[in-house]
């Protein structure tokens, strides 16, 4: 992109500061400051079907023979298309994602002032504190959160990384390496589903995508059924790899117009896909809304990394996909989408809807 490494990400926009919410939380407040409050929500219905549960999709079937590798492989194809959610087992990218929810938790147990060495800078999308804030009035989130860009490197900001724990860098890079090979897996079968050349869908994403890695932090609320951990929205990047840092659970997702609370199994990673990826696929794969809810006592963490396209990439349906359909979004360059999602609330589908033909 031709500037210094700290205009990369200064150039995208930032977030208004506001207090933090762990240290809020922890003043065992009477009364919950009404930005917190989140009335428009109270009405929406949680999908209560106990049988209701987004697809698993288990990796080692793709290593164990032709007739599994095409099963799962059919099983991958509904999940993005019925779901836009699935969970990933069998990834083999479990001690990566020990070293990572270690170093994670002990960021956030670090004293506030320690913590906010790693502060976003003004006009910055990285570092620690809260995103999409752009008025005074704005209802707020719940949560707290630490946002690094890791990939692609000319971008890496090592600067505003944690130096406490000394672990976290080592253990972010080899999370990122893994979470970024793992999705490069996923794109590729993906693209085997979709009936396009494996490289026209995965070379927009390496060697150069980009991968955000936001650490986000739900301390528990005395009145964690009028707040929100974070306002429904639909990722806007390609896609989502989430993992949950301890037992407590709060993602869910939009599910015939209710919110259907997604249940993680141990050592899984969540997967979802994100509105470049809708538009990739010209809609045959879809992007999910979501949210997450706290809990009454417990502090609830999770990591989600973000992979998107290089930079220069066009987001617009794959040129295969269009040959005999029609598409179904416009096509926008990378950095007018990034500073439309950017300039905007953390609220639904509006840019898909935006894009929409
Ligand atoms: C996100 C997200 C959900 C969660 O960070 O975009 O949707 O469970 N997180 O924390
Ligand atoms: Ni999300």
């Amino acid at each position: 992109m031709g500037s210094s490494k700290g205009e990369n990400s200064s150039q995208y926009g930032g977030s208004i500061p506001v207090e933090n919410v762990q240290s809020l939380a922890s003043k065992n407040l009477i009364e919950i400051p009404p930005r917190y409050l989140r009335g428009e929500y109270e009405s929406e219905e949680l999908l209560d079907d106990e049988a209701l549960e987004i697809p698993v999709i288990d990796m080692h079937k793709f290593a164990v023979g032709p007739s599994e590798y095409k099963s799962e492989l059919e099983k991958l194809h509904l999940a993005c298309k019925d779901w836009g959610f699935f969970q990933m087992i069998n990834h083999g990218a479990l001690e990566e994602i020990e070293k990572m929810k270690a170093v994670t938790e002990e960021f956030f147990k670090l004293p506030l002032e320690e913590k906010m060495v790693s502060a976003q800078l003004p006009h910055s999308i990285e570092g620690y504190g809260q995103a999409f804030v752009h008025s005074d009035d704005q209802k707020l989130d719940w949560a707290d959160m630490l946002f690094l860009l890791p990939r692609p490197s000319s971008n890496k900001n090592t600067e505003i990384w944690p130096k406490a724990p000394p672990s976290f860098r080592p253990a972010l890079e080899e999370y990122s390496e893994k979470m970024h090979e793992l999705s490069i897996k996923l794109l590729r079968l993906m693209a085997e589903n979709l009936k396009v050349e494996p490289e026209s869908l995965v070379s927009k994403f390496d060697p150069d995508g980009g991968q955000g890695v936001r650490m986000n932090y739900y301390p528990p609320c005395t009145e964690a059924n009028k707040v929100l951990g974070l306002t429904p929205h639909s990722d806007s990047i390609g896609l989502t790899l989430l993992i949950q840092v301890n037992d407590v659970e709060g993602l869910q997702i939009r599910k015939s117009r209710k919110w259907l609370p997604i249940k993680p199994i141990a050592g899984a990673i969540v997967v979802n896909i994100g509105d470049i990826l809708e538009v990739f696929s010209n809609g045959e794969y879809s992007s999910i809304e979501h949210r997450a809810v706290v809990n009454n006592v417990k502090e609830r963490l999770s990591i989600a990394a973000f992979h998107s396209p290089h930079i220069d990439t066009d987001i617009a349906p794959l040129p295969e996909l269009v040959q005999d359909n029609s598409p179904k979004y416009k096509t926008i360059r990378h950095i007018d989408f990034i500073r439309l999602v950017l300039g905007s609330h953390l609220d639904g589908k509006s840019i898909l809807d935006y894009l929409k033909l």
